[in-house]
């Protein structure tokens, strides 16, 4: 939430400040700033709305510097204005900064600065540690060997509670960036003779592939040469410089329209990668380099609980389905915003399994940190290397999607469903899953690719249904057992994208209560595999019909249905159950998607949401 973008160096930093908020987007797009600074005063540009409209404002006004910060907006405090947009800079106009987290104890920060005389201007946060680190610097006589500068901020970060990655210009030292970070991300990128900074490596993507990420509690000082780390306690810090891979054609929408479709059709690619490596040489089961544990260890653990938010929740509930299905561990799964607070009893041999695209999700870190100091080992499923949770799990497994870009996880999701099974192939064969069992399992899973390729080929036919159905308000999405959490998801996509209200329950549960929705005005999408809970769905089928609400169906191949009873029919192929969830998903992928487009909304970037929540 909220993206940072900042530069200092041997170039001028306009360009690449622009391109890279316009990569950070996702992270938050309500109002975006830039400052840039020379050695006179700062240049600074704050708009409401898209990059875009800042950068044609930059231009404009032809600003650009050696050295210059920037931010995309997610508003927390305060309502969207130019105002509140960032840069925010201190009353006497030394310190100008960008932020993203919540400074918690701000009324108290502000109440005791305006005693002092300082003054604010907007309803943030952020202002308020602006100004605290002018009062710092205000304080803090000049010494030879020091830098008052860099003292300052972290003597400021003393008296604030809450989360924050920051990045700081000084009026009094040009060349010079300080930034923290408590919570929220900061990457530093290393180039020759300049040095990035951001909240996501993918802003310096086709720049730097050498980063340091700082810790919670660490401020970084640097110039276009050098730079120096410390705890805000003024501890010295060794840092780590690591090499990631940060490929700029990774970002390139090529000729797709969105990132969402492009991710939807990546999937292929990104379940591929997903297994790539990743079976044992006898073809018989999983294997994964990361988990940092024994098989004999893992023969001990004897519940799984998995934490997770929005549609990683929903891997966890696929997870649920073939875990305890193909490895017979009982699995519970739980929201990260609940367990965090919940202070769960857990039994002393169970495995946390945190789930998250970004890695940064500010709850499912909070969980893990939580389960962790309750002494239990956990593990994450992650997309983004190098990520928060990825650096503070024991063991996990990296999806290898590739970024995602669109706000609606799609490619994501799959391969974390994908790695569930493959999780679940993996105990269920250092248990009781037999030879031949496990031979069909990975050889099930290596056609994966190629089906969700053939699934992706109908999207003409998904396309033209979603043109029947763009234009109503309400939505039914029902499925049974490892559909379910794929009813969930497709209406979580559905409402995230095209705002139509949109609801996903077990397909029996339907006569409970939401069957009252039921009428020509509110279809129902079901998705039914064949099997001996067929016959129970086309009983559910019949009851929506006998109420006159439409009917979607993503059935696999196999299911055969009365003449009749469905108006729209999409078929996904017959295979291993396992697979199923991934399959049927396409489908309710797409169909949300061109939907979203019939209305004409802005998929990739929907209203009020943002990608990698880093705030509670
Ligand atoms: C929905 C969506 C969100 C995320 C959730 C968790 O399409 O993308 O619900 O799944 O915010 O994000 P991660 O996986 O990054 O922890």
């Amino acid at each position: 939430m909220c993206g940072i973008v900042g530069y200092v160096g041997k170039s001028q930093a306009r360009d690449f400040l622009l391109e890279g908020l316009k990569r950070l987007e996702y992270r938050g797009y309500d109002s975006a700033g830039v400052a840039f600074f020379n050695r006179e005063a700062f240049k600074i540009a704050r708009k409401t709305g898209r990059v875009a409209n800042l950068a044609a404002s930059v231009h404009a006004n032809d600003l650009d510097g050696s050295m210059g910060i920037s931010h995309t907006r997610w508003a927390t405090h305060g309502d969207v204005t130019e105002d509140n947009a960032h840069p925010q800079t201190s009353s006497d106009g030394l310190f100008t900064l960008v932020h993203n987290g919540v400074i918690e104890n701000f009324s108290q920060i502000k109440n005791f600065l305006e005693e002092q005389g300082y003054t604010f201007s907007s309803q943030t946060d952020t202002e308020s540690l602006a100004n605290l680190i002018a009062y710092h610097y205000a304080k803090e006589p000049e010494q030879n060997g020091k830098n008052r500068f860099f003292v300052s901020v972290r003597k400021a970060l003393l008296h604030v509670h809450g989360t924050y990655g920051i990045v700081v210009m000084c009026r009094d030292y040009p060349g010079e960036l300080v930034g923290a970070r408590n919570g929220s991300p900061l990457i530093v990128g290393i180039g020759d003779g300049e040095f990035y900074v951001a909240s996501d490596a993918s802003a310096f993507a086709g720049k730097s592939q050498n980063v340091v990420y700082l810790n919670d509690g660490e401020v970084i000082h640097f110039d276009s040469k050098n730079f120096n780390i410390k705890t805000i306690a003024d501890e010295a810090v060794e840092a780590v410089v690591q090499k990631i891979e940060n490929r700029l054609e990774d970002y390139d929408l090529g000729d797709f329209r969105h990132y969402m479709e492009k991710e939807i059709f990546e999937q292929p690619n990104a379940l591929q990668n997903a297994m790539r490596g990743r079976f044992s040489d006898d073809n018989s089961t999983a294997k994964f380099g990361g988990l940092n544990i024994e098989p004999h260890e893992l023969r001990q653990i004897d519940r799984i609980l998995f934490c997770a938010c929005g549609t990683a929740w929903h891997a966890c509930l696929v997870a649920e389905y073939m875990i305890e299905k193909y490895a017979r561990i009982p699995v519970e799964v739980e929201y990260a915003s609940e367990f965090r607070y919940r202070n769960a009893p857990l039994d002393k041999n169970t495995l946390v399994v945190v789930i998250s695209q970004s890695g940064e999700t500010i709850d499912t870190l909070a969980a893990l940190k939580e389960a962790k100091r309750k002494g239990y080992r956990v593990f994450a499923i992650t997309n983004a290397v190098g990520s928060t949770i990825a650096r503070e799990v024991h063991g996990g497994v990296y999806q290898h999607a590739g970024p995602e870009i669109g706000v609606a996880s799609t490619k994501a999701f799959t391969s974390q469903a994908l790695i569930a099974a493959m999780l679940a192939l993996y105990l269920g064969r250092i248990r009781d899953m037999s030879y031949s069992e496990g031979a069909k399992f990975v050889t099930a899973l290596k056609t994966l690719p190629e089906l969700v390729n053939n699934v992706l080929n109908q999207s003409d036919q998904i396309l033209a249904i979603a043109k029947k159905y763009a234009q109503y308000e309400d939505f039914l999405f029902l499925g049974r057992q490892n559909m379910f959490p794929i009813a969930l998801e497709g209406a979580l996509k559905l409402k995230e994208i095209s705002y139509i209200h949109a609801e996903g329950y077990p397909a029996a549960e339907m006569k409970h209560g939401p069957i009252a929705l039921i009428s020509e005005k509110c279809p129902s999408l079901f998705l039914a595999t064949g099997g001996e809970i067929f016959s129970k769905t086309l009983a559910n089928i019949q009851e929506v019909k006998a109420r006159k609400g439409k009917v979607i169906v993503i059935a696999t191949d196999s299911c055969e249905f009365p003449e009749d009873l469905v108006d729209d029919l999409i078929r996904v192929p017959d295979c291993h159950d396992a697979l199923q969830p991934i399959l049927a998903c396409i489908p309710v992928q797409l169909l949300s998607y061109y939907i979203a487009v019939e209305r004409g909304c802005d998929v990739d970037k929907p209203r009020n949401l943002a990608k990698s929540v880093t705030v509670e």
